[in-house]
Order: C-alpha cells, then structure tokens, then sequence
C-alpha cells in the first residue's frame, strides 16, 4: 500500500486531474498569468474548479457570486457553468488582481458573463441588495469574514441557493483550540454558523491534494 505522504497526495491528486479534467489551455493560460503576475498559488485545484462548474450545471445556477477572485481561476470554472445567458459577479479586494483576472476571463471567452466588482466585499455586498437572488455563491477570500459573507450569502440569495465556502480544513487546525490565527478562527466561526444558523443546512469534506489538507463546506440556504 502507498505510504500517505504529502509526495503521494499530490500524485494522486494529480492523476484524478489528468483522468477526470484534463488538459486546459484557457485555465492553463490564467494559471501561468497569475504566475507571472505574482499573485500567490491558493486558487483551488484543478478537481475543486471542476467541482465547482458541477454543483453550478447540477443545481441549474444562472446567476453566481463569487466572494475572491484572485486571478480568475475559479471564476472561469463558474462562468462556463452559467451558460452564455448567466452571470457571474466576482468580488476581488485587489485592483491588480481584478486585472489579471479580467484579461484570463476575457481571453477565456467569458467575459461577457462575468462582471468584477472592486472592493472590500463587505463593502461591494451590500450594493448588490435588491439584485436578482443569485443561485450559487462561492466563498473564498479573507477567512476572518466568512460569517459576515455568509450572512450576505443568505440575504442574496433565496430558498434552494447553494453555497460553497473554500479553505475548512487548514490542515486540521480548526480544531487547535490555542490558536489565534485569525483566519482559523474566522474559519470555525464560519462552520458554526452553517451548524448554527437556521437559514442553513450544511456540510463539510475534508481535501488532501495538490493544496495539501484542506476541504470545503457545502450549503443549502432553507
Ligand atoms: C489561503 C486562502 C485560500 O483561499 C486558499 O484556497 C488557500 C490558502 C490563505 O489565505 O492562506
Ligand atoms: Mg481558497
């Protein structure tokens, strides 16, 4: 039996994304302008962007939010999910970020679904009051707010809105109780709340892979 190993995840992680995903050159393009760009590797895996763009086409998402936008990476899964009449509405913090991710996304020929809001989306969130209930929303920014994005999630969308919250793992620490990472402890609150909270029902798989030990949480808004 292969010995577990961080070597033998990322192998194996690597192998599911070659047989079930395959070759991409306008995911591969974003990835390496990302790169070049010098945004940090934390986009989701190959497998996790899949992932995503099955739970949108299974749940018949046409409109989605997307909390991060980073370099677009996600945000290009998403939008191929929407269909040519969907949108997607990505929030991104960084300006320089906002722009790499803009050139993927239109040299990826999606464009014209995607709409990138600049700003703290705790500030842009509110603006997007009284729009149209989106169907997926897709958190993935500073950890620290999940339960303020979380709570918008809700307010956004409707009866049947899907959520998936990245990053519920880091590598088991949220269940170090002496930690004061911040982002470990916005991330237990975040759980929390899906546990807690009525408007949710929710569940959470752990990940090992190419981004090592981590997982996602998945959301039904009742
Ligand atoms: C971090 C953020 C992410 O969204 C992710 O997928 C991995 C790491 C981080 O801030 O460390
Ligand atoms: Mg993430």
């Amino acid at each position: 039996m292969a010995e577990s190993t961080p070597r033998n995840w990322a192998a194996a992680d690597q192998y599911l994304a070659d047989t079930l995903v395959g070759e991409d050159p306008a995911l591969a393009a974003a990835l390496t302008a990302q790169r070049a760009a010098g945004l940090p590797d934390i986009e989701v895996a190959p497998v996790g962007g899949k992932l995503l763009n099955l739970i949108a086409r299974m749940s018949g998402a046409r409109r989605v939010l997307e909390i991060g936008t980073l370099g677009g990476y996600s945000t290009i899964w998403l939008a191929r999910a929407v269909g040519e009449d969907g949108q997607v509405v990505s929030i991104e913090a960084e300006p320089d970020n906002a722009a790499v991710a803009r050139a993927s996304i239109d040299a990826a020929g999606v464009g014209d679904r995607v709409a990138i809001r600049i700003g703290r989306a705790a500030d842009v969130l509110p603006t997007l009051d009284g729009s149209p209930p989106f169907d997926l929303v897709f958190i993935d920014a500073d950890k620290e707010s999940n339960t303020v994005y979380l709570d918008w999630a809700a307010r956004l969308g409707r009866s049947g809105t899907v959520i998936v919250l990245d990053n519920i793992g880091r590598e088991g620490e949220i269940v170090n109780a002496d930690t004061d990472d911040p982002r470990v402890v916005g991330t237990r609150e975040g759980l929390q709340m899906l546990g807690e909270d009525p408007r949710f029902d929710a569940t959470a798989l752990q990940t090992i892979g190419i981004k090592g030990w981590d997982g996602v949480a998945l959301a039904l808004v009742l």
